[in-house]
């Protein structure tokens, strides 16, 4: 009896203890900002506590008997009718067959690859074997694990499935976190989330406490925060032996990231596809009755033809197939326009032979083809849109008791999802319209046909110039493989690909990795803030080094903003700056609406510069949608125009009729509830770092005054910064890199003859054949006297010098010490802030 009492004791004290632990661990698992209290104690997390250190052994057989309890609920989940359907279905997986050298492999090495196609059980199985497997369990005093997803929509429809698998609710053993959203309890043991996420969390942690395996999955994709990650955990391992990594890409080749992790051991599962017959644009002619003459030949048409062809627009309507050999080819080009940027890919025009394509191929399978569902990869959301009101039109494909439609995108909510991995009510057909999201990262079960674009939307960086570009591309071969591959994974399947053999052929074979195509200055605001040391000797550390002028030009830039100091060290703001989950201009703005009271605007802003182009422009009907937006745009500021619009669907929404504002105004009804979300989601986060305090009022004023918008955007968008020259009834503009620029047809300063100041600041300026700037402002002389260029004395009247990627004013010496004073003072204000 005083045993069992003292054991009781210790028991009651050991869980007040571990609820108090896991209270702080939640908080961890938060990954909140570094300055949020209790965090960083040295106390082990999940070790029993010092105080009951002599009792060791007697609180490791409660922990064992707690770990058995786990497992006895988890056998009788396994036991029960959907449990064992369930366990079945796990066991079919090619991965659970691996199950045993899975974890052996595990448990020799401290790095482990795994690869295998997709759909193979990867994601799903691996962590759960881990925390299923008893070895992996009593090391320590149990195992947490961390899963990376480079998404956050497959962040949290895998933890959704896995803690289903386990007949559990979400929170419960499984969770997840993605930006601003999370769910996961003090039970927690197996954590998705995405990697900018546990990114977020080494800011606060850098030893991982309390982790005991890291899972980065989808290594294959080689996003940028993949890569950074690798870095930083390859010097983690090093000290810190007990730790386990285990990567997972769905492509078999290996070697690169074992070579990277001094040779570490690999793994395959064997896959199985049923074989997928291929179907290239001349083969779907074909099928649809046109027939190829020896004259019009697609070997004719090289791949410069085709690139020449991508860049003409054309604008002639075609509402059939038609027969000439450079429609057909024009049939394989998605990207009907050039400058497409910042997503402004709103003027799809659904009536180009693309879609017409689609739509028979989509026809022909639901009247004749055998059952299965059906997959097509489009470009963005905004095509995937478009597809769909198109097919809505459709007698056979919009009736809902044949076919049901769906979208697989970034933003889809959970109902769609469901329905995405469920089989549908029998004679209906499920049709879903996916963006490259569905390649790896999600599998639909029952997918037989695969419809294929051949582009995705990727980013590229120019650093030679500085700039960022946004372009639909063709995929990779390896892209192609892995989008075909969805197609077999019940029975034989069929893929169709909407471009010819000989445009195939010409693909490379893998995409080059973001960390060469992407401006770095978030990474490198991100090395010096998780103190990595100097930012070019990490990176010269990656998997593949980044260009020296790239990460230069991010260096640059941060001194410039101010984020950085001379010696690349962190300034005040910079910290700030780390903290805030966006790009450092937009961060800049928020801090400086705080700052200066009128945070409202900058709210708008910021999150509308964060979502697609809130302002619709089908090309059929371009001069009503430009009209209407010139109802916003009255401050030569395409930024307010954003807030102008924002606001008026605001009060339309009061009477609920915002939607039908949006239609009226060529609105995106969609992005306008985004940057309401986001709005909430910015202030949370500003109360959260303690930026704004809980009286809003005073800080959220909306203000109307132009001037001190303007000099908010002018602080965050500098030295995105070009001069603005009048000749002639119209102006010419001018930026230090690029010499000559112009504005997107789309911005409302395009449409002005004069500007009103001499300066346009602008988000980003994006290369097609010459440099066009999106989202401009006008701004005053005075305005980038004190938030943007720097000031010198001169000796005569004011002038000005562009160079070194920063402006430079030379004014009369009194004049440049009263600014200069003044500057001081407002760089007071900030930094104390
Ligand atoms: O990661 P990997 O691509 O290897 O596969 P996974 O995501 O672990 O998926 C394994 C299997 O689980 C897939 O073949 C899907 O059939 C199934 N699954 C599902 O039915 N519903 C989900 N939400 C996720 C996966
Ligand atoms: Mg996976």
């Amino acid at each position: 009896t005083t045993v069992l009492r003292q054991v009781d004791g210790y028991l009651q004290e050991y869980q007040t203890e571990k609820s108090r632990r896991k209270e702080i661990f939640s908080d961890l698992w938060c990954a909140r900002p570094r300055d949020s209290g209790s965090i960083g104690t040295d106390e082990g997390l999940f070790e029993p506590p010092q105080s009951l250190s002599s009792s060791r052994a007697v609180v490791e057989r409660i922990l064992c008997q707690r770990s058995s309890q786990m497992r006895d609920q988890q056998r009788a989940w396994q036991e029960s009718p959907d449990g064992r359907k369930i366990l079945e279905f796990r066991s079919s997986l090619p991965a659970y067959k691996e199950k045993e050298a899975i974890l052996s492999a595990i448990s020799r090495n401290q790095v482990l690859i795994i690869s295998g196609e997709t759909g193979c059980g990867k994601t799903t199985q691996v962590p759960q074997f881990i925390l299923e497997s008893e070895t992996e369990l009593l090391r320590g005093a149990g195992c947490n694990i961390i899963c990376t997803q480079p998404r956050r929509i497959a962040a949290i429809s895998v933890s959704e499935r896995v803690a289903s698998e386990r007949g559990e609710k979400l929170g419960e053993t499984v969770g997840y976190k993605v930006r601003l959203e999370g769910m996961r309890g003090r039970d927690t043991h197996l954590l998705f989330c995405t990697t900018g996420i546990l990114l977020r969390r080494l800011l606060d942690d850098k030893n991982l406490k309390g982790i005991t395996h890291i899972i980065v999955d989808e290594i294959h994709e080689r996003g940028i925060n993949e890569d950074f990650l690798l870095v930083v955990l390859k010097d983690l391992l090093a000290c810190k032996p007990e730790l386990k990594l285990i990567l997972m890409s769905a492509t078999l080749d290996a070697e690169l990231f074992s070579s990277y992790f001094n040779s570490a051991s690999t793994m395959k599962i064997p896959g199985f596809t049923y074989p997928v017959r291929t179907h290239f644009l001349e083969d779907i002619l074909e099928m649809s009755g046109y027939r190829l003459t020896p004259d019009n030949q697609f070997d004719d048409y090289g791949q410069e033809r085709i690139w020449k062809m991508n860049k003409q627009m054309p604008r002639k309507r075609k509402s059939q197939l038609s027969s000439s050999v450079e429609d057909v080819l024009r049939a394989a080009d998605f990207n009907y326009y050039s400058l497409q940027t910042r997503e402004s890919l709103s003027c799809w025009n659904p009536d180009c032979i693309g879609f017409n394509l689609i739509e028979y191929i989509l026809c022909n399978i639901c009247e004749d083809e055998r059952p299965g569902s059906i997959l097509v990869f489009m470009i963005g959301w905004e095509d995937i849109n478009a597809l769909k009101e198109k097919l809505l039109t459709h007698p056979v494909l919009s009736d809902p008791n044949r076919v049901l439609l769906l979208m697989c995108h970034g933003s889809m909510d959970s109902l769609e999802q469901r329905l995405m991995f469920e089989e549908p009510e029998a004679g209906v057909r499920k049709i879903v319209l996916a963006t490259n999201i569905a390649e790896t990262s999600i599998t639909i079960n029952d997918i037989v046909f695969v419809i294929d674009c051949g582009k995705a939307k990727e980013s590229s960086y120019d650093a030679l110039n500085n700039t960022r570009c946004l372009l639909p591309t063709w995929i990779s071969k390896v892209s192609v493989q892995q989008r075909k591959g969805r197609a077999g994974r019940v029975q034989p399947g069929e893929c169709y690909h909407l471009y010819p053999r000989c445009v195939y052929d010409s693909f490379t074979e893998h995409q080059l990795p973001e960390i060469l195509r992407m401006p770095l200055q978030s990474l490198c605001l991100q090395i010096k803030s998780l103190k990595l040391g100097s930012i070019s000797e990490f990176l010269s550390r990656a998997l593949q080094s980044p260009e020296i002028l790239a990460v230069q030009n991010a260096i640059e830039y941060l001194k410039t903003i101010g984020a950085l100091d001379k010696n690349e060290n962190l300034t005040i703001l910079g910290r700030q700056l780390t903290v805030l989950p966006m790009e450092p201009k937009l961060g800049k703005m928020l801090i400086f609406g705080v700052i200066f009271n009128c945070l409202d605007p900058i709210l708008t802003i910021v999150a509308g510069l964060s979502v697609r182009d809130p302002f619709l422009t089908p090309l059929d009907k371009k001069d009503l949608a430009q009209a209407a937006k010139s109802q916003f745009s009255h401050d030569y500021s395409d930024h307010l125009a954003i807030v102008r619009a924002y606001d008026s669907w605001k009060d339309a929404e009061i009477d609920n009729a915002g939607h039908d504002y949006c239609w009226k105004n060529f609105l995106s009804p969609q992005s306008m509830k985004v940057i309401d979300a986001l709005r909430v989601e910015f202030l949370s986060l500003l109360k959260d770092i303690g930026l704004v305090d809980g009286n809003m009022s005073s800080c959220n004023a909306w203000s109307y005054d132009m001037y001190l918008i303007r000099a908010a955007i002018c602080y965050g968008l500098y030295p995105g910064i070009c001069s603005v020259v009048h000749k002639d009834n119209s102006f010419s503009l001018k930026t230090m890199e690029d010499g000559k620029v112009l504005l997107h047809s789309n911005s409302v300063n395009a449409r002005e003859t004069t500007i009103p100041y001499p300066w346009l600041v602008f988000n980003e300026k994006i290369k097609v054949n010459s440099v066009f700037l999106r989202d401009s402002t006008a701004v005053p002389d005075s305005v980038v006297l004190l938030f943007g260029g720097r000031i010198s004395k001169g000796d005569t009247d004011c002038h000005l010098k562009m160079s070194g990627g920063y402006l430079e004013f030379f004014v009369k010496p009194a004049v440049a010490d009263m600014y200069q004073s003044i500057r001081k003072d407002l760089d007071k204000l900030i930094h104390s802030k």
